[in-house]
């Protein structure tokens, strides 16, 4: 399949797989988009295909070049839906030479066995190399962690295409191949960006940088449609989803969530002690919300942009109650590294819900500096004093990230 003057689709379409990476699932399968870009002095292979669709792989690429004619692979990524064929593709085509990512060369020596042919030379590459294959110039972009750290896009300058690699890609699998020809795929596009780029949306950000200047004819990613038509639509659209999503914050504004669940009302109170304390500090923006209420999904969003998130829970067989649970686990879909947490809750027995929390959040890498607050059935005075007090000094701590140092001294 032609997708420019001199430039072959090369890649094998999976239409019966239904769960992609154990956890993504697709609707209508996926496709390893690879390409095949010629040039007067050789031909570039950019990246390959899941082994498992090796066959199909070298039947298309046989099609429009000889192995003897391949002068360059391009790795853009090397998770195995896009390495699989790679062994054997430098097997049968001696004269390669690969072009990987200053990022990736340990993972390149990890993917080949003592028993894989050894390629003729590899060449680290970053934004601004260029590789000629006579008449075509391929230039590399690195874009890391979008969203392995190996991560880059390829560029045929020429054509104005673009070999993204998963960005701007979609678990979509139709046998027509271009974003005009193919049917609707807008719910993969997002849900796309949704599990596979939000949690690196800085660097979703940076590799817009990159690409927004380029003169874009075509966007080939290397899963779903090829994006020929209106190419900048996409762009824009991850443009938007990288930015802030909430838009009633006045500048400067930190935000704090309090969640909470109550069986009897105590852990309830210590939230509202704990909101209350918080609410005193100018510049904070405190919000409330009972779990009991409502699923853990509409949250995400809301956390993904907080400085700060406290959760309270009532400990039940001694552990913390399910819907905080599943909240917690929504949340490797954003990044929360650095955010502020703390833990509180109410017990009648052992009280194991505050550390397992408090543990939740340190293996999620939010920074827990205050110790958390346990209540014995119902909280004293005293107790939702010290929740108010928690409350304040999670403030303070975000309106001045020092204050904690302070307070130390
Ligand atoms: Fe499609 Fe990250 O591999």
């Amino acid at each position: 399949m032609a997708v420019a003057d001199g430039v072959h689709w090369i890649g094998a379409l999976d239409p019966t797989l239904r769960t992609f990476d154990i956890v993504l699932r697709t609707a209508n399968g996926t496709s390893y988009n690879a390409y095949a870009v010629r040039g007067s002095h050789g031909v570039a292979v950019v990246d390959t295909v899941k082994e498992s669709f090796s066959g199909e792989f070298f039947r298309r690429l046989e099609a429009v070049a000889d192995y003897d004619e391949i002068t360059a692979i391009v790795l853009n990524h090397l998770e195995p839906d896009h390495s699989g064929a790679l062994p054997e593709l430098l097997r049968r085509a001696p004269r390669a030479h690969v072009y990987l990512s200053v990022k990736a060369p340990l993972m390149f020596k990890a993917l080949l066995k003592p028993t894989d042919a050894v390629p003729k030379g590899f060449t680290l590459v970053n934004t601004g190399d260029r590789v000629d294959l006579g008449g075509r110039h391929l230039r590399f972009l690195h874009t890391p962690f979008l969203h392995w750290p190996d991560t880059q896009c390829t560029y045929l300058e020429e054509e104005g295409l673009l070999f993204s690699c998963d960005v701007f890609g979609c678990h979509f699998c139709d046998a027509r191949l271009f974003n005009d020809r193919v049917g609707d795929f807008r719910f993969s596009f997002e849900y796309y960006y949704a599990h596979i780029m939000r949690p690196f949306r800085e660097h979703v950000a940076k590799a817009l940088d990159l690409i927004e200047p380029l003169d874009l004819a075509t966007i080939a990613p290397a899963h779903g449609p090829i994006l020929r038509h209106a190419p900048r639509d996409y762009v824009r659209r991850y443009r938007e989803l990288s930015g802030r999503r909430l838009i009633n914050e006045a500048a400067g504004e930190r935000t704090l969530l309090v969640f909470y669940l109550s069986a009897y009302g105590s852990t309830r109170r210590m939230a509202e002690a704990v909101a209350a304390g918080a609410e005193e500090v100018p510049g904070v923006r405190v919000s409330l919300y009972d779990l009991e209420g409502g699923e853990a999904a509409p949250f995400v969003d809301l956390v993904e942009e907080a400085d700060g998130l406290a959760f309270g829970s009532p400990t039940i067989n001694g552990d913390a109650a399910k819907p905080v649970w599943d909240l917690l686990s929504s949340l490797s879909a954003v990044n929360v590294q650095r955010k502020l947490g703390a833990a509180f809750g109410s017990y009648g027995w052992s009280g194991e819900a505050v550390d397992l929390i408090e543990h939740r959040l340190r293996g999620l890498k939010f920074r827990v500096p205050f110790e958390g607050l346990r209540a014995k059935l119902t909280p004293t005075e005293a107790e939702l004093s010290g929740c108010r007090e928690l409350g304040q000094r999670l403030a303070r701590h975000l309106v001045t990230p020092d204050a904690l140092l302070a307070e130390a001294a």
